[in-house]
């Protein structure tokens, strides 16, 4: 089955074609990604009515360009799937009234993914991909989350953030020490040149037991320590190293907390968070030092994108779901 998959949740176009008939990543047969990151940069963060009309200038090239990449013509397309939320509700209903109406002209099913589920599932579309059981960590710009995962669409939320995502706690970090819009991946980067324990910042709920989240304080030791600074290009990037290691530490603690919670040795992580290099190398660590495995997608496939929705609904087109033809989306959605 070859799925076309649309995502127009915030401010990344991203299109894609995955198909069933082979199994892991030679099953992506194209996928790009459109970022609205120029546009939104002036303005400190993402103006949803920009969001939207971007979506409308990007989505059908995008379209006919994944097409053309996947060497495939739109009737050769079996099903599509397009993000219905959680997500700014104009941008949503661009990628759900394009991917509507093609299922229509085409007698096509379609199939509205709900964003998280299609981050989750993400890892699973790599070569050598676990199979459930197992718990996943899903840290995004919106969400910091903890599931376990007994199956496809089998889903028991352990614990999440009572505040900021640990997406949001990079950009607002970054932003307050002066990087641009958006700040995570730039901070991540600094801390790459930063001394490690120069500036030691708490690993938030760490010390009691639980497994939810509280990034939003991380910020404020971090505002306190750069204003009571030399302001130096160094001592920014020792602060970026040492709140990334108190956000990473603390991510690796409670993934391990919930590896023994879940009874399981495979931790799955996803979402633009799971880019961090230095999670990676912690998360696989700790999954080694307990006998299992940590799995990620390539970073590309961590961000927002098309593939991902695209994987998501053909396991759901596959299990027979498809929606009704009116545009329906959810701006704000449980998984
Ligand atoms: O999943 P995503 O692309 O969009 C949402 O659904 O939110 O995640 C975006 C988030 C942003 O907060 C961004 O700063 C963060 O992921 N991010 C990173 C890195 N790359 C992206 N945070 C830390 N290190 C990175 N390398
Ligand atoms: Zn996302």
């Amino acid at each position: 089955m070859k799925v076309l998959g649309i995502e127009s949740s915030c401010d990344e176009t991203g299109v894609a074609v995955y198909d069933t008939a082979t199994p892991g990543a030679g099953g992506l047969r194209a996928h790009a990604v459109y970022s609205q990151i120029a546009l939104h940069a002036e303005y400190g963060g993402v103006v949803p009515e920009l969001a939207s009309r971007d979506h409308v200038r990007k989505l059908l090239p995008l379209v006919r360009q994944t097409l053309a990449e996947a060497g495939l013509r739109i009737d050769e397309i079996d099903g599509v799937a397009y993000t219905a939320g959680p997500g700014l509700v104009g941008a949503l209903l661009v990628g759900a009234g394009v991917a509507r109406a093609l299922a229509w002209a085409l007698d096509l099913p379609a199939v509205g993914v709900h964003h998280m589920e299609g981050h989750l599932l993400a890892p699973l579309m790599e070569d050598d991909a676990p199979e459930p059981p197992f718990v996943a960590l899903l840290v995004s710009g919106g969400h910091t989350q903890l599931v376990a995962v007994d199956g496809i669409g089998r889903y028991r939320l352990l614990g999440e953030t009572l505040d900021d995502a640990a997406g949001e706690a990079f950009d607002k970090t970054a932003k307050l020490m002066g990087l641009p819009y958006p700040g995570g991946p730039q901070l991540a980067a600094m801390a790459g040149q930063g001394v490690p324990g120069r500036f030691k910042f708490a690993r938030p709920m760490t010390d009691r037991p639980g497994l939810d989240f509280s990034f939003s304080g991380l910020k404020t030791q971090v505002l306190l320590a750069w204003r009571g600074s030399d302001q130096s290009e160094q001592t920014r990037a020792d602060i970026a190293r040492g709140f990334e290691d108190a956000v990473v530490d603390t991510l690796a603690i409670k993934c391990e907390r919930a590896l023994e919670a879940a009874g399981s040795d495979v931790i799955v992580v996803s979402g633009g968070v799971g880019a961090n290099k230095r999670l990676r190398a912690k998360l696989q660590d700790m999954a080694a030092r307990r006998g299992g495995r940590a799995c990620f997608p390539r970073p590309s496939l961590c961000t927002d994108n098309g593939a991902m929705i695209a994987f998501a609904g053909a396991l759901r087109l596959q299990a027979g779901q498809h929606d009704d033809a009116a545009v329906h989306v959810v701006p704000r959605w449980d998984m």
